[in-house]
């Protein structure tokens, strides 16, 4: 197994746990943190045993508590926009994971922590979790997501008032909110969520990967071409070798065995 710089990767059965590890400074995702989640994520892609990843941060505080300030303060202007800084968030650990991936919010998720999580197929949160969009205070405004999937998560009014506040938001606002599934006391947590991760990697594979693009396709489309993608994909999906087991099998009583073909 490949050790990483800032980040823990196990395998546990068939899921993936990635944990980012810089609780000195509260797991702030560097440029390092970076690479290695880019390098966690094509390798949890890539590998067959595994079928779900579950994200989450070392320590009892912090999920992500931003990007890294101390990184980004002395930074000139054109190299933020000649490396197209942030560009890799979205473009590597998002685009080109296809399995699902939870994440695990254990405490502050705020920057591009609220952000990173937000990436995340859905956000399963302990009660001490913090969510927020704190960059105004530092002159500056999120980079990685968070004006988009926040609104889209939670609605105008509350992105307006988190990104123009900086405040924070707690557990239970952010589920009555909708931006995480549940929350779990802070000790059950990985439990949770490393359950859930194995209940969606025992589904047949490509039926995951299709369930997954289906419901991202909401976000990025009209109804009409959200209904035709989501038929033509149940459609495509009715040819695999998992459908005809899944369907033999709830006939005969009995668990199916995926191949994901
Ligand atoms: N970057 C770098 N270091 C950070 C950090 C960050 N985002 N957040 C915390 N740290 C460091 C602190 O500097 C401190 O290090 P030292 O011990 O070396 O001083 C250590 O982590 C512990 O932090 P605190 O002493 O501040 O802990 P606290 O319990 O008093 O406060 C906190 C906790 C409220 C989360 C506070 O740390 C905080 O406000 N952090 C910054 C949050 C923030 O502004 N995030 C947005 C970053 S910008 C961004 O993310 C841009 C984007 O859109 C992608």
């Amino acid at each position: 197994e490949h050790t990483y710089e800032t980040i823990l990767v196990e395998q546990k059965g068939a899921v993936t746990l990635i944990t980012i590890n810089r609780p000195q400074a509260l797991n702030a995702l560097n440029s390092q943190v970076l690479a290695d989640l880019i390098d966690a994520f094509a390798a949890f892609e890539a590998d067959e045993t595994q079928g779900c990843a579950v994200l989450t941060g070392a320590g009892e505080k912090a999920f992500a508590a931003g990007a890294d300030i101390k990184e980004m303060a002395d930074k000139p202007a054109s190299d933020f926009f000649n490396e197209d800084f942030f560009s890799k968030w979205t473009s590597h650990v998002v685009k080109t994971t296809r399995k699902p991936w939870i994440a695990a919010v254990n405490g502050f998720a705020l920057g591009g922590g609220c952000e990173l999580a937000m990436m995340a197929d859905f956000i399963i949160a302990s009660e001490n979790a913090k969510f927020g969009q704190p960059e105004i205070k530092l002159g500056v405004a999120p980079g990685m997501g968070g004006s988009q999937r926040l609104t889209r998560a939670v609605g105008k009014a509350k992105a307006m008032d988190m990104c123009l506040t900086g405040r924070m938001m707690d557990a239970a606002e952010a589920e009555r909110s909708g931006l995480v599934t549940r929350v779990v006391p802070l000790a059950d947590l990985l439990t949770d969520a490393l359950k859930t991760a194995e209940t969606i990697a025992a589904m047949p594979p490509m039926a995951a990967k299709v369930n997954k693009e289906m419901v991202n396709a909401a976000y990025e489309t009209t109804l009409d071409q959200g209904l035709l993608f989501e038929r033509r994909a149940f459609q495509i999906l009715t040819a695999s070798d998992d459908k005809a087991e899944g369907m033999k099998a709830f006939i005969e009583k009995r668990p199916g065995v995926w191949k994901g073909k």
